[in-house]
């Protein structure tokens, strides 16, 4: 076994937990992958890799709403509280690293000046980045708002990629769209993928080379062409309700907000009655169990306060599919290199505390899968 494998016996977390699947005996005995959640929220990335197999081995939440929820999910789990105040003494090794940092200072929703890196949210980039110099894991998957493409002219980008490589990462990146992972939602993202000393696991991962199965001809027509999808509703047209097949994308935002945000969702009524979306069709949206944001306990103040709280932590959060699609990707990526590297006699893990080529890693060259020039910061 390896050395950063655990027996993992795993009760059941929460006998009403919707993801509760152990085995008959209510207990799953399992040697998993470990992956660490920084910037947890609610967990979207974290149920996401756990669907895929691995095991959620830290997490970490300022938001005390949040660390609520984590906590009812996660009842073994005592999230940290802030980025800031973490050492690498905390961050048990873990396989993956994944975290969405904040957004708010490079996302486009802003519509004014962005504050991009040099922002006291989004700069907790740069916390991450602290502490991945001392942990080095295998994998890092980093998610954010596509505005972190154009936020000072792609200058932030370039500095994420550069701090990523100059760490000794290979680094890829993708753009993806909730849509397309069994959710109604178009919520586009960006997925950043680095593999240590990998500059071809980041591709392998994102961008699928195989062909799906089947019996597709190779001289095949691309099918029907699609309509618009935000023209396309669905419901009863004659006493409703009516929604569109497809959702705008949720952002952050309270249950009494009447600006554009909400406004882009609703759910109407030939009578000329709307209304917006509710939480629980908000986390269905995002792929979330049903009531997944409840929190613990009743210390969150009355129910309108509570679902500004889901609604907000919601529209932060990572669509749950999407993030199990990728972790799916870096497990296959972990078990192929790990037979790769046995017939090399390369080694499959990479922690700090027993990694001597840390000061190696540092000088190492990113492979060239990412264009940029070199940017200064
Ligand atoms: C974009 S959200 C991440 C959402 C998450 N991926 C999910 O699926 O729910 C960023 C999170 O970072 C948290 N955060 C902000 N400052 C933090 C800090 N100093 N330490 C830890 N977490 C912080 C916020 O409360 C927020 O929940």
């Amino acid at each position: 076994m390896e050395a950063n494998s655990r027996l993992v016996v795993r009760a059941p977390t929460n006998g009403s937990s919707p993801k509760a699947n152990g085995s008959a005996s209510g207990l799953t005995v399992k040697a998993k992958p470990a992956m660490a959640s920084f910037f947890s929220g609610i967990g979207g990335i974290d149920l996401g890799f756990e669907r895929a197999g691995f095991r959620v081995a830290l997490q970490c939440e300022i938001d005390k709403y949040c660390r609520s929820v984590l906590h009812r999910h996660w009842p073994d789990l005592q999230p940290h509280k802030n980025i800031k105040e973490m050492t690498n003494a905390d961050v048990p090794v873990s396989e993956v690293w994944a975290g969405g940092f904040p957004c708010q200072d490079v996302s486009l929703a802003r519509m004014g000046p962005r504050a991009g890196l040099r922002g006291k949210k989004s700069g907790l980039f740069f916390e991450f980045a602290r502490l991945l110099e001392g942990g080095l894991p295998r994998v890092l998957l980093i998610e954010n708002v596509a505005g972190l493409l154009s936020s000072h002219k792609g200058r932030d980008f370039g500095i994420v990629l550069r701090t990523l490589a100059d760490l000794g990462y290979g680094v890829g990146w993708r753009v993806l769209n909730s849509r397309y992972f069994g959710v109604p939602q178009s919520r586009q993202r960006v997925y950043i993928v680095g593999c240590y000393r990998d500059g071809r696991g980041p591709a392998e991962i994102l961008f699928e080379s195989e062909r799906r199965q089947g019996n597709d001809k190779a001289d095949g027509s691309d099918g029907k062409k699609t309509v618009s999808p935000f023209k396309e509703v669905l419901g009863d047209p004659l006493k409703g309700p009516i929604v569109p097949a497809i959702a705008y994308c949720l952002y952050a935002c309270s249950a009494r907000h009447t600006g554009t945000d909400w406004s882009r969702n609703y759910v109407s009524y030939p009578d000329g009655r709307a209304r917006r979306l509710m939480p629980i069709e908000c986390e269905r949206l995002q792929g979330f169990p049903e009531n997944w944001t409840l929190p613990e306990n009743g210390e969150f103040g009355d129910a309108d306060r509570i679902d500004t709280l889901r609604y907000y932590a919601l529209g932060n959060a990572v669509t749950v599919p999407v993030g199990e699609w990728i972790a799916g990707r870096v497990r296959a990526y972990l078990e192929k290199t790990k037979i790769r590297n046995a017939a090399t006699g390369a080694p499959h893990s990479y922690a700090a505390e027993n990694n001597p080529s840390v000061v190696l890693a540092q000088k190492f060259q990113a492979p060239g899968i990412w264009p940029l020039a070199r940017i200064e910061g």
